[in-house]
């Protein structure tokens, strides 16, 4: 009787018991989580409060509606004013100070989503949507939720050019970095392998260059029309999603120089490299660029700069004959005299620039942002006061494979879950006012080996820790806790369309 009434007891106490924080299995961890005994249980009509002036949280409460329906069945309504029930979208920057940041507090009747801003109520959206994917509930466990973004630079790059992807495929990837609270898609569109955006000027860029004879062609080749491109822009605009186009130069041209050979140096047949002493490769690329600004109206564009091969540009009497006429010491400053012709001209449209890192001791142009790819690129151009993104291979680059395997090339070092987990962006090495120069990260996956349907292996369940590294505050990581969160997510990434790694990560 007494282990009987001990056991009742005990079953009481537990069914108050409130869940605990990971139970909500968030992914960006929230700042901060604080549970409570209750549910808001999700009825039928229930309702979403916008106040009257709100077009922009109409829009919202819309989004948040249909997913909520999707997900449950139950049927909501958008509706203005104050009554006291319900769910309620409120933008308040005095009580939510963090830019993009939301507080989130559910109690058994009532849920106040406060945002700093509209990205923010769009955050917290995303938080609800996650936590009601645990399973076939339809309620909201009770709780307060803080959060807000560590960077504002929270990139996912996919590369177009090695494998082109469709546009719908395109759209999946956006649905899914906004559920991570990712909020760049850098698209890297350009390369050796491919022209993948529409250009009226220059038609053979897609009659020659979208369509180069190659391993895979069939499944690699194509461009998007510049009505797809809009679609996209659309679409990842009504996600938060910034979209950073990029257009490589002055190597890994191969593409835009099987259509127009005359762009090459005469002495480099074949080659993938913009001749830097013809005026009409800065012709071209201004015109290009031109016309990319006018398609993307991009807030910053990639220009790319990687990896240009050395010795070609000293053998070619034209790019000799520049070096000299500009007074540059060799081949690096006249990169960064080409660069420089480019960037300026962008810049002069309004447009900030973004570039791999590359010889930035000799100054970069103004309005330049340095994407790190090598380790301590970045930290070096936050020294020299440089605004920089950290995409560190080592933590970010998911071509790399998750476990040893014979089918990846033998320079890819093996990059685990746990290792994308260790990554930490800003690193206390930087001084507190270098810091600041640290804008976030992106991670990349590079696709010369990777088909559209193999994107999701790649990237999963990595761009899991990836949006922690950028999101959460590093004190708040935990690696045991993020795997049992991963586990626990698995299903909801599954319900959108992605699966994970196959092998060990
Ligand atoms: C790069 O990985 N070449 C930027
Ligand atoms: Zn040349």
């Amino acid at each position: 009787m007494k282990n009987t009434l001990a056991l009742v007891v005990c079953l009481i106490f537990l069914s108050y018991q409130p869940f605990s924080a990971g139970e909500l299995n968030i992914i960006p961890k929230p700042v901060t989580v604080v549970a409570s005994p209750g549910n808001f249980i999700i009825k039928n009509f229930c309702e979403i409060h916008v106040p009257s002036e709100g077009k922009e949280l109409k829009k919202l409460a819309d989004f948040l509606k249909n997913s909520v329906e999707n997900k449950t069945g139950r049927k909501l309504v958008v509706k203005h004013g104050n009554t006291s029930g319900g769910i309620f979208l409120v933008l308040n920057a005095a009580a939510v100070k963090e830019t993009d940041g939301y507080d989130l507090k559910v109690d058994e009747n009532k849920i106040t989503l406060t945002g700093n801003n509209n990205r923010g109520i769009f955050y917290g959206i995303q938080t609800l949507k996650m936590i009601l994917a645990r399973g076939k509930e339809t309620y909201f466990p009770c709780c307060k939720i803080t959060d807000y973004p560590r960077y504002p630079h929270r990139g996912f790059m996919l590369d177009a050019s090695r494998h082109f992807q469709s546009t719908n495929f395109v759209k999946s990837v956006l649905d899914m970095m906004a559920s991570l609270k990712l909020n760049v898609f850098h698209w890297h569109l350009i390369d050796d392998d491919g022209w993948r955006i529409e250009s009226k000027k220059y038609p053979k860029l897609n009659e020659i260059g979208s369509y180069l004879d190659s391993l895979n062609a069939k499944q690699r080749n194509g461009y998007y029309t510049q009505s797809e491109i809009k679609e996209i822009l659309k679409y990842a605009e009504s996600l938060y999603i910034k979209v950073i186009p990029e257009i490589e130069m002055p190597g890994h041209s191969r593409a835009v120089m099987a259509s127009y050979p005359e762009l090459l140096c005469s002495t480099n047949d074949g080659g993938n490299t913009y001749c830097a002493g013809k005026e009409k490769s800065y012709e071209f690329l201004k015109n290009a660029v031109s016309e990319i600004i006018d398609i993307f109206k991009p807030e910053i564009i990639h220009v790319g700069g990687d990896e240009r091969p050395k010795g070609i540009w000293e053998k070619c009497p034209e790019c000799k004959q520049m070096i000299v006429k500009k007074k540059l010491a060799n081949e690096d400053m006249l990169q960064n005299y080409f660069m420089k012709e480019i960037c300026n001209f962008i810049s002069k449209k309004g447009v900030k620039t973004l570039a791999w890192a590359e010889n930035i001791k000799d100054g970069i142009p103004s309005n330049q942002i340095v994407e790190g790819w090598h380790p301590g690129e970045s930290w070096d151009a936050a020294r020299r006061g440089y605004y920089t993104v950290n995409a560190d291979n080592w933590y970010t680059y998911f071509d790399y494979p998750s476990y040893p395997r014979t089918d990846k090339p033998d320079w890819m070092p093996v990059l685990n879950l746990e290792k994308a987990y260790s990554f930490n962006p800003t690193p206390d090495s930087l001084k507190e006012d270098e810091k600041k120069f640290v804008l976030g990260s992106e991670c990349a996956l590079w696709t010369e080996l990777v088909l559209e349907n193999d994107v999701q292996y790649q990237i999963f369940p990595r761009i899991l820790a990836f949006s922690e590294a950028v999101w959460s505050p590093e004190k708040n990581k935990n690696y045991e806790n993020f795997l049992g969160r991963v586990k626990a997510i698995k299903p909801f990434i599954n319900s959108n369309g992605f699966e994970f790694e196959k092998g060990a990560w």
